[in-house]
């Protein structure tokens, strides 16, 4: 199965651990998963954890007040939530296309596409490569924009040091079963600014006054008053378990995709196929996805023939992404054409993701080559 996460026996206990307790909801374990996640952090920020990265970039948006219709430019190459979230705050999307190597969001097309309505930037951590932040944050600041990070692939992405989440007002992760770290469902913002934060909090919770996080507690009961009219997107104790034991395996997990990365590298550097670009100087990919593109004038096979193949072989496989203007329901509502976003749309259209998860062994990293190798050389175009 493609993604299939690494689970250990303390995450289970873990988890029982706090369903035996009765409290399941959220609570103290929250918390917990809050500070360690603040601390993997370097101490950075304020951190409120939700159950999906889509809600943590949902709220990012929303606790700005930004007036409706304001425009928010994103990459054409993401998941459909990364858009949606931009929708369900009442904002408009603007895409831009991407660089064809990193496959991250070009900067020189967020410059073509400010207008007098643009509010916000939010570049998004492609497979776990950091977006060009040095150029994204100056563009930000003539433009006084605000800069919401999506790191739902780069909990680990370093720039110089600097933790992705650390450039922008709000960094939002996902901790979604094929994460780099999982809860099942589950998601963290960590907010440059206090109040935001605690206005994130408020929302999470059906608008309620921030004390209502703690009306469950021995210390009596405490009314609450609903100040807003929020969401359902608290994080429960049951998934800060997971999280809490998860965090810390977070290096040996990257470790061990770092030895799986390297092995593809080198077992496919002889086959037709595109292969990930290098990690640029002094920064720290979170090796998140590992994208191959296969295009058929010089593998002999359409992508999506080679996918076929992968799973007659039983080996998973995943398409990240095809690009956002493919869908029709963007289409309809923005005409947006894909051709639009000719990187973007080149990209969606041959990439293929291998197996990366830290739970595979040597044994299943050799069959995924194996069959790539089969499958391609077998229809390998001389050139
Ligand atoms: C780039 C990106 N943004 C946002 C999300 C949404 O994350 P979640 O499933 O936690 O809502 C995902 C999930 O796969 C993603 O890949």
């Amino acid at each position: 199965m493609f993604g299939s996460p690494a689970i250990h026996e303390q995450d289970a206990e873990a988890v029982a651990a706090v369903v035996r307790s009765g409290w399941l909801g959220t609570g103290p374990f929250v918390s917990q998963f809050e500070k360690d996640f603040c601390q993997y952090k370097e101490g950075w920020g304020f951190p409120v954890a939700v159950n999906s990265c889509t809600a943590a970039l949902h709220l990012s948006m929303a606790s700005t007040g930004l007036e409706p219709g304001s425009e928010v430019i994103t990459t054409a190459m993401t998941f459909c939530a990364t858009v949606n979230s931009i929708i369900h705050a009442g904002l408009t999307p603007v895409l831009a296309d991407v660089d064809p190597v990193t496959m991250t969001i070009d900067p020189a097309d967020i410059e073509r596409k400010i207008t007098p309505r643009t509010r916000a930037i939010l570049p998004v951590h492609f497979a776990g490569r950091c977006c060009p932040m040095d150029a994204i944050g100056a563009i930000a600041r003539e433009h006084n924009l605000r800069i919401i990070e999506d790191c739902a692939h780069a909990i680990e992405t370093t720039v110089h040091g600097k933790p992705a989440c650390t450039f922008g007002d709000f960094g939002c992760f996902s901790f979604y079963v094929t994460k780099n770290i999982i809860t099942g469902e589950g998601g963290m913002i960590l907010a440059r600014d206090e109040e935001l934060a605690a206005r994130c909090k408020v929302l999470a919770l059906h608008g309620m006054s921030k004390d209502a996080w703690k009306r469950f507690g021995d210390s009596g009961y405490k009314h609450y008053q609903v100040v807003s009219s929020g969401f359902k997107y608290n994080m429960m104790d049951v998934q800060a378990a997971l999280g809490i034991q998860q965090l810390r395996r977070i290096e040996d997990y990257w470790q061990r995709r770092k030895a799986i990365w390297d092995r593809y590298m080198q077992a496919l550097a002889d086959l037709p196929l595109g292969l990930p670009a290098a990690p640029e100087p002094n920064t720290r990919h979170a090796l998140h996805l590992f994208s191959v593109l296969i295009d058929e004038k010089t593998c002999g096979i359409t992508r999506d023939a080679f996918l076929d193949a992968m799973t007659e072989q039983k080996i998973g496989v995943g398409v990240h992404y095809l690009s956002i203007p493919e869908h029709p329901f963007y289409q309809q509502t923005f005409g947006w054409r894909p051709e639009q976003y000719p990187h973007a749309q080149r990209i969606g259209r041959t990439t293929v993701s291998l197996p990366i998860s830290a739970k595979l062994s040597d044994d299943d990293v050799s069959d995924v080559i194996a069959a790539v190798r089969t499958i391609i050389g077998s229809k390998k175009v001389e050139r």
